[in-house]
């Protein structure tokens, strides 16, 4: 069950060609079956020109560390020229900028934001479990996700603006998704509804931001938090203060980045656990354990491996970003591969994570492949992508992703309602099709089967 230990795979010298002149309704067969089928390195043709999917763990070495990829600018209808879709010297600035505030010390700062936050919906959760209701769990996990980062990192409260700023995000990652699944032949149907919805929500979310900026500029937020700082930060090249399309830009990247991922890999692993018993009872276990009574704080985050383990397992099979996609800025090799100037190259993780030559039963939910002395090779696990662009939040996400599933299965199981199907669904991240009903069943200490 484990990952398959140091098994290096030969490079292939050319690039297989397939001809994709039927649509695929469903990017994540495409991406598993192409793989699995045709080997690691594939170029297909899309409504893009030619597109590389490098499926091997040298290659995507390369992508992520050779100067030779740039990003596409996909996301920048949403994003603009923030951090997550900038590259080269003015994302390398805005990089060196932002990185403070996500270092341990500025983790262990936003972390009582993210026991007080988890702590008001559990309370809140205690007589939905009472009364036998189904909620959506998905959806409750990108509320909270979201005033976790909003509070943490710009210090306003947004409460009365949750709801219209999580319809909206909701719209514009979907959409986004639609158009970067043409990536993948599949077909785009984008009505003259849904180019209105799309910009009505866009209108939205620039309104929501404007008025962070302008609570941040009247005073009205914590003075050491990281809107404060760029609102006192000046442009490298100009020595003036950010523009509002530049603070525009960071605070929407950070606030999307920041939590919808996040709200994924938990609601992925309360699907996984709930299909897998003796899984769900390892964790119970662990926690009964350690935490007694308690709910999890910081501390206790090292003597909770499983809950970790649960964590990386989840986004092994369900990765939120599940395509990273960039351009070649100049001709030249990866591995034995010549690539031409000017191509899209694909990598993805969904693809990489479910190789049978470095993940043995691959589709199987097993937490103890990421035991400690498992070793997996170099970027055959990439949820967090890699090299330069490193996820920069990837520290804060797993503490906050442990801190939350802790403590939501310290004191719940949750239950997923019968007849509803768990299946992926293919937005600019990867989602779950129709959220995660369930109904919670309220846990007595040390029910835990050991
Ligand atoms: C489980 C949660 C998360 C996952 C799976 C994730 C995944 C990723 C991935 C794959 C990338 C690389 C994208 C690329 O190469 O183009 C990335 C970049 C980034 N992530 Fe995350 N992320 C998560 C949480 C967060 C959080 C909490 C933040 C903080 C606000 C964050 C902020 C960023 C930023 C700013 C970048 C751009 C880094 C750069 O290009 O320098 N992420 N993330």
């Amino acid at each position: 069950m484990l990952a398959r230990e140091g098994k290096r795979i030969d490079l292939p010298g050319k690039a297989v060609f397939i001809e994709t002149s039927k649509e695929s309704a469903n990017p994540f067969e495409f991406l598993r079956d192409v793989t699995r089928s045709q080997g690691d390195a594939v170029q297909y043709s899309s409504p893009f020109g030619k597109i590389y999917l490098l499926n091997h763990p040298d290659y995507i070495r390369q992508v992520f560390q050779s100067p030779q990829f740039h990003r596409t600018s996909m996301v920048t209808i949403v994003l603009g020229e923030g951090l997550l879709a900038s590259d080269g010297a003015g994302w390398k600035t805005q990089r060196k900028r932002v990185a403070p505030f996500f270092n341990r010390a500025s983790i262990a700062k936003i972390e009582p934001a993210i026991r007080t936050s988890t702590r008001t919906m559990l309370e809140r959760w205690e007589s939905i479990a009472d009364s036998g209701d189904e909620l959506d769990v998905a959806a409750e996990m990108t509320e909270l996700t979201l005033t976790i980062i909003v509070d943490a990192l710009f210090g306003v409260d947004l409460s009365r603006q949750l709801h219209p700023l999580g319809e909206a995000l909701d719209v514009l990652l979907n959409d986004l998704g639609a158009m970067g699944c043409t990536q993948f032949n599949t077909p785009l149907v984008f009505s003259s509804a849904d180019r209105s919805r799309f910009h009505q929500a866009l209108t939205t979310l620039n309104r929501i931001v404007a008025d962070i900026i302008d609570k941040g500029r009247r005073g009205n937020s914590d003075p050491d938090n990281l809107l404060s700082f760029l609102l006192e930060t000046e442009d490298e090249d100009t020595g003036l203060p950010l523009t509002d399309v530049q603070l525009r830009d960071e605070i929407v990247t950070l606030m999307i980045a920041g939590h919808e991922t996040t709200s994924l890999i938990i609601s992925w692993a309360f699907s996984l656990l709930a299909a897998n018993p003796i899984c769900e009872g390892r964790l119970h276990h662990e926690l009964d354990q350690i935490l007694g009574e308690r709910l999890p704080d910081i501390d206790d985050l090292n003597n909770l491996p499983y809950t970790l383990m649960t964590l990386q397992e989840s986004m092994r099979l369900y990765p939120p970003v599940w395509f990273i996609a960039r351009k070649t800025l100049y001709a030249g090799r990866v591995g034995n591969l010549q690539l031409p100037e000017n191509v899209l190259v694909m990598v993805s993780p969904y693809a990489m994570h479910r190789h049978r030559d470095y993940w043995q039963n691959p589709e199987d939910f097993d937490p103890s492949r990421f035991a400690v002395g498992n070793h997996m090779p170099k970027y055959s696990y990439i949820p967090f992508g890699g090299g330069h662009h490193l996820c920069l939040g990837m520290n804060l996400a797993l503490v906050e992703g442990q801190l939350i599933l802790a403590s939501i299965a310290k004191r719940f199981s949750v239950r997923p309602s019968a007849g509803r199907v768990i299946e992926p669904a293919p937005a600019i991240t990867l989602r779950q099709r129709d959220g995660l009903f369930a109904t919670l069943e309220r846990r007595r200490p040390g029910s835990a089967a050991a």
